[in-house]
């Protein structure tokens, strides 16, 4: 299992972009503006924009801390990209994922704070107070979207 760091998965990403667009079969070659402008492809990669806001809390381990970010008018896209988006913003904002063929990325650490079997830790997440069922690749936000990412034990959510 093998941790990345995020700047090479927004590489990643970026490439993957990259080559869904030299595909191109539905996008036009000649225009010059931000592509998502004109074309809104089914896969999701260039949505309307919408705002979200990220909150990732620890209250559990090591130094305690709440994180804020809102993202504005942001392309509606899977968590994922919000992720990346707060991570852009907000400096003291990072985090970690390992990629799972078919179940997309999971949260290992956010601001250092790891998920960890031992202790039965992992990030939370839920939106609007009800927990997600699918991951960050998996969600797409809507508008207005508040997103909380919560330090916790398997026992405390209830399993
Ligand atoms: C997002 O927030 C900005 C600034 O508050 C606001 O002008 C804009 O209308 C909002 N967008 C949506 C889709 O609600
Ligand atoms: C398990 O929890 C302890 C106490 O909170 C912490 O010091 C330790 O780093 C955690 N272990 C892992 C692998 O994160
Ligand atoms: C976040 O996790 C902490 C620690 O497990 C827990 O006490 C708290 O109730 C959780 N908060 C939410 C909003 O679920």
């Amino acid at each position: 299992m093998k941790t990345f760091q995020v700047s090479l998965l927004v590489s990643a990403c970026i490439l993957a972009t990259l080559s869904l667009l030299a595909d191109g079969q539905t996008l036009e070659p000649k225009k010059k503006r931000d592509r998502c402008d004109y074309e809104q492809p089914t896969c999701g990669i260039c949505g309307r924009k919408i705002n979200v806001t990220i909150i990732a809390t620890n209250s559990l381990q090591g130094d305690n801390f709440e994180l804020t970010v809102p993202i504005i008018r942001e392309h509606k896209r899977n968590l994922l990209s919000f992720l990346q988006q707060a991570a852009e913003l907000e400096n003291g904002f990072k985090f970690q994922a390992t990629y799972f063929a078919n179940l997309g990325y999971y949260i290992d650490s956010i601001n250092g704070v790891r998920a960890s079997p031992e202790n039965k830790t992992y990030w939370q997440i839920s939106s609007d107070g009800v927990s997600l069922q699918c991951g960050v690749s998996s969600y797409v936000p809507k508008n207005e979207d508040v997103i909380l990412f919560n330090f916790t034990t398997y026992q405390n959510a209830g399993y």
